[in-house]
């Protein structure tokens, strides 16, 4: 269908005094003696089109002014009459494409999130969707660039695995048959299943990221994790977009730089991509947004070790609901307390108790702690999860035995530290926690398409 995108009527100065044709649903609409108007939008810009109707050119309009009905206008693009630096449309000829019925969910006035999120399949016509749809586009395309810039390979990992990488046993099974009587045992459940043996969505490329770098060097996965995590909280969702860089030759140190640029790289992106999509979110969700993010763009992340976030938390005049004590997981109370108290920043929390940790981290000389790091950004918490990766082989083996895994499931893993191992590292960004952080968005389950929560799927 011949038209013009509505982006472009605003953005291109040649289209001015020529006849145009554009499409779009029907947003408000407003009626008086000699004129109609229209605020038509078609998805490319958050900035609505008028539509001016003469009522001596045009009488039969009633169909055009419904809310949510489709159509296509012809006419001249003129400047505005009212807005200074805009332009609108006098309507020469209008169709409708689409009729919508007055029961139409989305109606003028604003509707709360959690209505919204009962619509997911029309709360993407309202001006937040539209702009977190637009920044997590861009979002997605700066994690390709500042990888691809520099040499990273992208390799996909495998959805369906047969190994646990957290170890936390949050994994949804995969299976073509159900468990019955017939069987004696669960063992012999597994054999007779799809692929011989248990199998699960996969809660993390990392494993398989590491094979894969410990050949080309430095690669990157982008793609879903899944976690059957019963934790009903505005953080979590059980099928989240993974961004997870492996990198041969990197120290922790090391990887806490590509870590950071990625997050700079990532806020640059959409400050000079979407700044009407930031405007908005500034306006609406998070007053002071685009600040902080020129702020945090040009200024050096806080790094922390756990045992000093530790000794800080039991000083903080505050009662939490979790108490602190060396060796306890973090509670998002703590996470949030260290970035928007102490650090005021975005802060990397290094060197946790090994016990908290998962199997593969490096052991430090201490016999305590690991080499691993969580990004902690204010408003958010945790948005990365990293960690120099053990390549010793006996301590390796020695960290899947006290945890009581089995050494057999991981040969693979296992042998990369019998082949030329390495040191390296990496770590795994939650996309829609990132963007919680870039947009103000308080829940998870406003920045994806179709949140999967437990007890939850549209
Ligand atoms: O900290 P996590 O569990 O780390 C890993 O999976 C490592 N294997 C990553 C690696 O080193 N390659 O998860 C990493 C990040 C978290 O910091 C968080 O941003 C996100 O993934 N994440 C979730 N996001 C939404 N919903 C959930 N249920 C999430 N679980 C983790
Ligand atoms: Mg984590």
């Amino acid at each position: 269908m011949k038209h013009i995108d509505i982006i472009d009527i605003f953005e291109k100065s040649e289209f001015l005094d020529r006849e145009v044709t554009v499409c779009g649903w029907v947003r408000t609409s407003r009626d008086s003696k000699n004129m109609a108007f229209i605020e038509l939008n078609d998805g490319t810009s958050l900035k609505h089109l008028q539509i001016v109707i003469d009522k001596a050119v045009m009488s039969d309009i009633s169909e055009f002014m419904k809310l949510g009905t489709s159509l296509k206008v012809e006419g001249t693009v003129v400047k505005s009459a009212v807005a200074v630096d805009s332009v609108e449309i006098n309507a020469k000829e209008i169709s409708v494409l689409g009729v919508c019925p007055p029961e139409y969910p989305l109606q003028k006035k604003r509707h709360t999130l959690e209505y919204l999120r009962t619509i997911p399949h029309l709360r993407v016509r309202t001006n937040t969707f539209n702009a977190v749809f637009r920044v997590r586009s861009v979002v997605s395309a700066a994690v390709h660039e500042y990888f691809q810039s520099r040499r990273y390979v992208y390799v996909h990992t495998p959805l369906i695995t047969a190994s646990d990488c957290e170890g936390a046993g949050e994994m949804f099974k995969v299976t073509t048959i159900g468990y019955s009587n017939e069987y004696k045992n669960e063992e012999e459940y597994n054999a007779d299943d799809f692929f011989g043996k248990r199998a699960a969505l996969s809660v993390s490329g990392q494993l398989e990221g590491e094979v894969a770098a410990m050949a080309l060097g430095t690669i990157y996965t982008f793609g879903p994790s899944f976690r059957a995590e019963k934790s009903n909280t505005p953080r979590h969702v059980a099928e989240f977009w993974h961004v997870e860089p492996e990198v041969a030759f990197a120290e922790l140190p090391d990887i806490i730089e590509i870590a950071e640029g990625l997050i700079k790289h990532i806020i640059n992106a959409v400050l000079e991509k979407c700044p009407d999509e930031l405007k908005f979110f500034d306006a609406h969700f998070e007053k002071g947004l685009i600040d902080k993010l020129t702020s945090v763009a040009n200024s050096d992340f806080a790094v922390m070790t756990y045992t000093e976030a530790i000794e800080q938390l039991k000083k903080a005049d505050v009662k939490f609901q979790y108490p602190v004590e060396w060796g306890c997981d973090l509670m998002t109370e703590h996470e949030r307390y260290i970035s928007e108290e102490i650090c005021k920043k975005p802060v990397f929390l290094t060197d946790y108790p090994k016990e908290i940790k998962s199997f593969y981290m490096k052991q430090n000389p201490d016999g305590k702690t690991v080499a691993a790091t969580d990004l902690l950004v204010p408003g958010v918490g945790e948005i990365i999860g990293c960690s120099e990766r053990e390549a010793d082989l006996d301590k390796l083996l020695e960290a899947m035995k006290v945890r009581g895994m089995s050494v057999e499931e991981y040969e693979h893993y296992i042998s990369l530290r019998r082949f030329g191992s390495v040191p390296h590292s990496g770590f795994g960004l939650g996309l829609e926690r990132m963007i919680m952080y870039v947009t103000g968005i308080q829940n998870i389950r406003d920045v994806i398409l179709y949140p999967r929560t437990v007890g939850s799927i549209y």
